[in-house]
């Protein structure tokens, strides 16, 4: 791997939070990308995300009070708007002279999209990309039909991370379990994807397994699933005129801590009943891939060779593929043009 490849992506929407946790009139600190980062949201319900570094001594601004208006620091008072401007220096007399226009706190671009909140990480804070990229859509489905939020700490790199994410053939060996396989379960498994947007996709299928669940849900049932770049994982199932959507982001906290965020879509009423059922299960398949990220750091310390075979090893080598393409294409100045081809996979999982 090169060291751009190892890179964290910048210039891209990060998601940061599900929007349910910043209540209107509350800020509260989070470090993405190894920057620290206050996440608030004002009194009219907006979200905003600025630089958690108060310019005057650096305490964090998240420490301070916030009236849904604006931030004040803990240390001297100073005032801040939610788009990062002084408004305020208490200490300063009537007679002094000061710019306020001076001190300012970098503001991010951060919106709120089917409820969840999204953090812009610029490559270079003076100058933004105009327009901004899209924030990965999920399809059929509003924000009040997320159902189900589950998180988890990764302690890896945002590279292994999504190459574990995007891994066909961990299945019967990390997932075992008598409610989901084996590893007497795999078989040869035969996909067809195709590139798109930033990223690749699985294309519409008939779901192989759990037919019986599927057939609990009733109509024609068939998913896809969608990878797209910096780290989200798309998985939308339609069931006759039934949406259910499950979305994984992975969010870099530092460059060895990687927050993973579960959300679960769906617009079949009677299912909310069995949420309280689904989560244990939830649970324990994230923490399977939590515990087995966490042994691989054991060898990863030593920052060995490693080796990647065709088919069930192309999502990851696609992965790289495409962040080596979008930065080229950047720095060249030229349209992305997506490296995934159309073309079919085979493995045994
Ligand atoms: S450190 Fe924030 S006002 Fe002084
Ligand atoms: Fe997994």
């Amino acid at each position: 791997m090169t060291a751009a490849e190892s890179e964290i992506l910048r210039d891209v929407w990060y998601m940061a939070l599900p929007g349910r946790e910043l209540k209107r009139g509350k800020m509260q600190g989070k470090m993405l990308l190894g920057q620290s980062i206050v996440l608030g949201r004002d009194a009219d319900g907006k979200p905003f995300a600025l630089r958690d570094i108060c310019p005057h001594r650096g305490i964090p601004l998240s420490h301070g009070k916030f009236d849904g208006r604006e931030i004040e620091c803990c240390y001297h008072g100073w005032r801040f708007q939610c788009d990062g401007g002084c408004t305020h220096i208490p200490s300063l007399l009537p007679t002094q002279k000061f710019e306020l226009s001076r001190v300012g706190v970098f503001q991010f671009p951060c919106r709120e999209v089917q409820g969840n909140i999204w953090v812009f990480m610029p490559e270079d804070e003076r100058t933004l990309p105009d327009p901004l990229p899209e924030i990965p859509v999920i399809p059929y489905v509003e924000a009040e039909h997320c159902q189900m939020v589950m998180k988890s700490l990764f302690p890896c790199s945002i590279d292994h991370a999504v190459v574990g994410l995007m891994d066909p053939a961990h299945g019967p060996f990390v997932h075992q379990s008598w409610w989901w396989r084996s590893q007497k379960s795999i078989h040869e498994k035969s996909k067809a994807f195709a590139p798109s947007h930033w990223g690749f996709t699985m294309v519409k299928h008939k779901p192989s397994s759990n037919s019986k669940a599927y057939k609990l849900i009733g109509g024609e049932v068939s998913t896809e699933i969608r990878f797209e770049l910096p780290s989200t994982r798309i998985e939308h199932i339609t069931a006759g005129k039934h949406h259910i959507c499950g979305v994984t982001t992975l969010t870099p906290l530092t460059a060895t801590q990687v927050e993973l965020h579960q959300f679960f879509y769906w617009t079949i009423p009677w299912l909310s009943l069995i949420r309280p059922l689904m989560r244990p299960f939830m649970k324990t398949f994230i923490e399977q891939d939590r515990d087995v990220v966490d042994k691989q750091q054991q060898g990863l310390n030593e920052d060995p060779q490693l080796i990647m075979i065709n088919d069930a090893d192309k999502p990851a080598r696609w992965y790289y593929q495409l962040k080596k393409e979008l930065q080229q294409s950047r720095l060249e100045n030229r349209p992305f043009q997506n490296p995934v081809p159309e073309t079919t996979l085979q493995w045994r999982s």
